[in-house]
């Protein structure tokens, strides 16, 4: 008996074992594929070193405007997949590993519940006073005719390209989409994106998500925006644009890009009476489903589809297994998008404030007012956005655009979970020259 079983071993669930098992539990961690999950295995971290090559790659092609001169440059694909492969080698080695100290026991295999305290792995049985779900999130495949055949990759398949395609076809304008859509780019692709909403990076503060379009429209990447993909037929791709005509396009890849589905079948969760629906298990804010025992966090209960609010998810959830008062706030939860430049956020969104009728000030600073910025990033552009109450002054939201910026966000999420008056957050010394220091200007602009 344990006391504790985890269902997937993605950044909620391996996290959230060994923090039970650091509290001296008796911990199972059942993963049926690959320790790391999707974060480590097909989505955060070789997306970003897919980026960090595509990157090198756009920058030597400027590398004379900072008095390097290059030869000829070439993207190898073999050897940038070859590099992420080291890359997710090492990280998921040092979960291993930390799992082994932990004390944490591994089981390999599919598990499903069997009752509230059981659960079922090939022929054996296991059982725990408390059962973890983190079985995270998988490509959506909304029914667009044709989207489900073999030549459209996702966000799993794309990891296994060999070539530099020649004009990619991205369908979704959100996180996936646009990272994806920045790596071809600056990789030599002709980019074309199809979003059917009229803004990209839906739910990302109007001002800053517009100043990422204009950014990588010239870039070259091409938007349809409020255009909906109807079908796909071999390479072709049949759409409907904004003004309602339908019309075709091809391309010599097609990535699908269009959200991600909780993982909740093959659970058993009917039988033993979880509440759930296909956009994820139903959790409190404590990480508790509807039945005693079972816990769930992460992509599979829906609610921030985030490695990292997956951990802290997990974290809650074991602490108050174990009677540890603990409960997430999610309003402090900082996102990043990885395009070039980044797109980093925490709190309300200018739009949310109006929405709910609060009375705010703000303050919008370019990133360059930091010297860093500018040593950094030759004609690079960014910006960084303070929401504050207009009474006391507490910060809601900060917004940014520009490379460095997911490095400092969590100082705002610092302020926007603790609700830091601006008056206080002046105070703070920032390190000379960072790029930090855009955010400390931001903040001494509101009034
Ligand atoms: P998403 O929900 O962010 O974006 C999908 C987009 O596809 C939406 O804007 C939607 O309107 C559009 N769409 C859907 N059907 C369409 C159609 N037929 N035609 C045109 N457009 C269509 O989902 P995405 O980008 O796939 O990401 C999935 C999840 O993974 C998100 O929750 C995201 O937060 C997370 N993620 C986070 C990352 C990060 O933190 N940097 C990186 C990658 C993923």
């Amino acid at each position: 008996m344990y006391d504790l079983i985890v269902i997937g071993a993605g950044p909620g669930g391996y996290e959230a074992a060994a923090h039970a098992a650091r509290m001296g539990k008796r911990v199972a961690l059942i993963e049926r594929g690959c320790l790391g999950g999707t974060c480590l295995n097909v989505g955060c971290i070789p997306a970003k070193t897919f980026l960090r090559s595509s990157k090198l790659f756009h920058e030597c092609g400027q590398a004379a405007s900072y008095g390097v001169r290059l030869g000829s440059i070439e993207f190898d694909m073999p050897a940038v997949v070859a590099r992420k492969n080291r890359v997710v080698d090492t990280l998921t080695k040092g979960v291993e590993g930390m799992l082994k100290r932990t004390g944490v026991e591994s089981i390999t295999g599919h598990a499903r519940l069997i009752a509230r305290n059981a659960v079922q792995v090939g022929a054996e049985r296991y059982e725990a006073a408390n059962i973890l779900l983190a079985t995270g999130s998988r490509p959506a495949k909304p029914p667009i005719p044709g989207l489900a055949s073999e030549g459209v990759l996702d966000s799993d398949t794309v990891f296994a390209l060999t070539r530099v395609p020649e004009r990619v076809v991205i369908i979704g304008g959100g996180v996936i989409g646009l990272e994806f859509a920045c790596f071809f780019s600056e990789i030599g692709s002709k980019v074309i994106v199809f979003e059917m909403l009229p803004n990209i990076a839906a739910g990302s503060d109007l001002e800053i998500s517009s100043r990422l379009l204009h950014i990588m429209k010239r870039a070259g990447i091409e938007f349809n925006l409020s255009a909906k993909v109807l079908g796909i037929d071999g390479n072709t791709i049949r759409y409907a644009a904004s003004g309602g005509s339908e019309s075709s396009v091809s391309a010599d890849c097609i990535l699908n890009a269009t959200g991600r589905s909780p993982v909740v079948d093959g659970l058993g969760l009917e039988e033993v009476g979880v509440d759930f629906s296909p956009k994820g298990v139903k959790t409190s804010d404590l990480g508790k489903t509807n039945v005693a025992g079972v816990w769930a966090c992460g992509d599979v209960t829906g609610r921030r589809m985030l490695a990292h609010a997956a951990t802290r998810e997990g974290i809650v959830a074991v602490n108050n297994m174990f009677g540890k008062k603990d409960r997430i706030r999610y309003q402090g939860i900082p996102s990043v998008i990885y395009t070039h430049p980044e797109v980093s956020s925490v709190g309300k969104t200018e739009e949310e404030i109006k929405a709910l009728g609060i009375e705010y000030k703000k303050s919008v600073v370019p990133m360059a007012v930091a010297g860093r910025f500018l040593v950094e990033h030759d004609g690079g552009t960014g910006m960084v956005k303070v929401l504050a109450g207009a009474r006391f002054g507490e910060i809601l939201g900060v917004h940014a655009i520009g490379d460095a910026s997911s490095e400092f966000i969590v100082a705002a999420a610092a302020m926007v979970e603790t609700e830091m008056c601006v008056s206080d957050a002046s105070e703070i010394v920032y390190p000379h020259p960072t790029v930090s220091e855009a955010l400390r200007e931001a903040i001494l602009g509101v009034h």
